[in-house]
């Protein structure tokens, strides 16, 4: 294994915090990154199955958008702009008003939040209880939503929960899509439990929602059910919230995750590979109706971040101005499935999980799928987990590698005899 030298493990291990996570999974020093190349110091190159957790959907470095950003640095452009008007900021909203939201006829505004998802979710949150006026929220089981302490209360993921310690309050929780079963609805389940007035569910400001649950394991919903959920939030007066963080730009195979669903969300929570080139950039869609924060209510300091937007500018105008990207994806994805189909055949219990580019395949334990991803890792591939138990070998992402390196032997068994080893891995078979 290509791990860092010893000198720079050293200085990790003494001052950086434990909380660190990917770079106990993956123990290079990496140097370079260039499509879907890493390099290491050591020379070794790695695939990147990992793409920064969802954050490079258009690979490392692209050459288009860096040599834009090497200009408009080159130019005394500005870097940070709080949010005032700035050329940059101008030109991507106008990109995007051009590319996404006029072709597909919404009419959204772009609300700036601080720079990682879990800030525009903290900003949807926020802004569907100042719109209602009502506390609480319904989220899904095996959702993900960030780990501030709001989004963090419509995650589900219980490792990062336990992070919080204190309570997390104002969030009921109903079954997602394909929970409870296959023969179990739970629109019908969320429909009752708001309808009833003694059901002991509040009336909710908002129900949020990933169209597929990236970190919950690629759990993917029906079209049809996120269509009831819409109805069924406009039928009591809630916000209807769609967390595109993971899912959208392209991941799902267009840029929007819902696009093709008949839906039209109030809220669209962005950021990931907003920026295209890995930069820190979120924003809010919002409906004109619901843009009722006053100046400066929810404020940030970083939510002009003038790089990111030129890199966001180009990535827009290279692959969204036609279909061309759309269509590759749709080519690349089916090609995913096919190699995945064949992967999961080599375990009788496998199964292949997610839709488009967010796919993987369900191993059936955490120990298993991290022994996999250690095996991948050794061979020059970087690739996480994700699900409830990290049983699903996941292309695309994987966010909470720190607690399931503990699995990590990063042994030297080859990688069929390994999902061959029936004993070891009986827990596999499903009840
Ligand atoms: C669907 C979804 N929402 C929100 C977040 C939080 O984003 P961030 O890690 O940038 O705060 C993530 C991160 O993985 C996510 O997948």
């Amino acid at each position: 294994m290509t791990t860092a030298s010893t000198d720079d493990e050293k200085i990790f291990a003494r001052r950086e915090s434990e909380a660190r996570s990917y770079c106990r999974s993956f123990p290079a020093l990496f140097t370079k990154a260039e499509g879907a190349t890493l390099t290491s110091a050591a020379g070794k190159k790695y695939i990147d199955f990992l793409a920064g957790c969802s954050s490079l959907n258009y690979g490392h470095n692209d050459p288009d958008m860096k040599a834009a950003l090497m200009e408009h640095i080159a130019g005394d452009g500005l870097a940070h702009g709080l949010d005032m008007f700035t050329d940059a900021k101008a030109a991507f909203l106008e990109t995007f008003e051009r590319l996404i939201l006029k072709p597909r006829g919404m009419d959204h505004r772009l609300m700036f939040t601080g720079p990682t998802g879990t800030n525009a979710m903290e900003a949807a949150l926020k802004l569907a209880r100042k719109v209602t006026g009502r506390n609480n929220v319904i989220a899904f089981t095996n959702g993900f939503h960030g780990v501030s302490l709001g989004a963090l209360a419509a995650t589900g993921n219980g490792y990062h929960r336990g992070g919080a310690s204190v309570s997390l309050p104002d969030v009921t929780r109903i079954p997602y899509d394909g929970f409870l079963g296959e023969r179990v609805d739970s629109c019908d389940l969320l429909e009752r439990m708001i309808a009833e007035p003694s059901s002991g569910i509040d009336t909710p400001a908002a129900i949020v929602l990933e169209t597929v649950q990236g970190e919950g394991g690629l759990n993917v919903a029906s079209a049809e059910w996120v269509r009831q959920v819409e109805k069924i939030a406009r039928a009591h007066g809630a916000l209807f919230i769609i967390d595109d963080i993971q899912a959208g730009c392209g991941r799902t195979g267009s840029f929007f995750s819902f696009e093709g669903m008949g839906v039209s969300p109030d809220l669209i929570t962005m950021a990931k590979s907003l920026s295209g080139f890995g930069l820190p950039m979120a924003v809010l869609l919002v409906k004109p109706e619901f843009d009722v924060f006053g100046p400066a209510e929810h404020n940030g300091t970083f939510r002009g971040n003038n790089h990111a937007f030129v890199t966001a500018r180009v990535a827009l105008e290279k692959f969204w101005a036609d279909d061309a990207f759309q269509k590759e994806i749709a080519e690349r994805s089916a090609y995913l499935a096919k190699r995945l189909e064949a992967i999961s055949a080599l375990l009788p219990t496998a199964s292949v999980k997610g839709r488009d580019m967010m796919q993987g395949v369900n191993v059936g334990t955490g120990q298993l799928a991290s022994e996999i991803c250690a095996r991948c890792f050794d061979k020059g591939l970087v690739i996480e987990t994700s699900g409830a138990h990290d049983e699903v070998v996941k292309v695309g992402s994987g966010h909470d590698a720190g607690r399931r390196c503990r699995h990590r032997t990063a042994g030297k068994r080859d990688l069929r005899a390994l999902l061959r080893q029936g004993p070891r891995h009986r827990d596999l078979r499903r009840p």
